[in-house]
């Protein structure tokens, strides 16, 4: 038997940390992919290897939690850069999840979107369903407590239900630009957490982040690319106000902010990647490489996560 399965990487567009409070969150997901082969195998392997504590913790933890079948050989290809805040572990975790689903003879890629999410949760300690759910899923995902129209499937952990709904993004370009920096999302949620627990303007900050989500849910209905890159530079002010730019993400943004709708840091935040929307992508990336940061031209995928191969399942 052999599985295939692939997912893409991501970008959040807007209400990373906010999110986290149960303000909504808009993501994309983009046209770069992680595929994985999975075999079945005389012991656990990855890429060659035997799993490792430290190189292989996705992976390690599917297969400890998700997983009493035999041994699996897992290869991995991937064309996501990775710790550049472009979501390569929900996209491995999608693609893991997915697979070990098919092999148990289900196909519902909400209930792999789930197990991805358990995944990412249990691995990192924490996070909200954003990234696994935009990557499962493919276009736009707009991940919120309220459920709403277009509604996809809802995950809980503890108190806290998100409820993920399909949004169908306009035709975008988006410059990614990685800052070389790593940005560890335990390190900052964690900051922004002593930020909001200890200041009412922290918190007012949020709640500004989670109005701003909404009305870039307006204009991304609309097409509204204008008002799409106005916002985007509203929600990276905001994001500095909690804290979690850089000196780095900050040169990025200045620097491609000539040639774009909007532009603001994505993802956690301390170091890794910052966005731009626009129509002059190579400009952005010359910018971006004279400020010593490493740019990536993408666009939205609509595809999500998919999975091939035989039909032989395993129990
Ligand atoms: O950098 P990433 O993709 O791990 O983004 C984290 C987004 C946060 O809102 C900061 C945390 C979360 O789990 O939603």
């Amino acid at each position: 038997m052999m599985i295939e399965a692939s997912s893409p990487a991501k970008a959040i567009l807007f209400g990373e940390h906010s999110v986290v409070y149960g303000e909504p969150a808009i993501a994309v997901a983009l046209d770069r992919r992680i595929s994985i082969k999975v075999t079945q195998s005389s012991e656990s392997r990855v890429d060659g290897g035997r799993l490792s504590m430290r190189r292989h913790r996705y992976v390690r933890w599917a297969l400890g939690n998700l997983w009493d079948g035999p041994p699996l050989d897992i290869r991995t290809r991937s064309y996501i850069p990775s710790a550049s805040g472009l979501g390569s572990s929900a996209a491995l975790s999608c693609s893991v999840a997915a697979a070990l689903r098919r092999l148990k003879g289900d196909n519902i890629i909400e209930h792999a979107a789930g197990d991805a999410f358990d995944i990412e949760y249990n691995v990192q300690g924490g996070a909200s369903p954003t990234d696994t759910s935009c990557s499962s899923h493919g276009g736009g995902v707009l991940v919120d407590i309220n459920k709403g129209e277009d509604h996809l499937w809802s995950l809980s952990k503890g108190e806290r239900t998100w409820h993920v709904h399909d949004i169908e993004p306009p035709e975008m370009t988006i410059v990614v630009g990685y800052t070389r920096k790593p940005s560890v999302t335990p390190i900052q949620v964690k900051k922004v957490r002593g930020f909001y627990d200890r200041s009412g303007f922290a918190r007012e900050t949020v709640k500004e982040m989670g109005v701003l989500a909404m009305d870039a849910l307006k204009a991304i209905k609309n097409g509204d690319i204008v008002r799409i890159g106005e916002l985007m530079n509203k929600n990276h002010s905001l994001l500095s106000i909690l804290g979690v730019s850089c000196r780095e993400l900050q040169s990025l943004v200045d620097a491609s902010s000539p040639h774009s709708y909007g532009s603001k840091l994505t993802g956690a935040g301390g170091g890794g990647s910052m966005i731009a929307l626009t129509d002059e992508p190579d400009k952005v990336a010359e910018s971006i490489k004279k400020r010593g940061g490493v740019p990536y031209i993408v666009n939205v995928s609509m595809v999500g996560t998919e999975t091939h191969g035989s039909e032989m399942t395993i129990s």
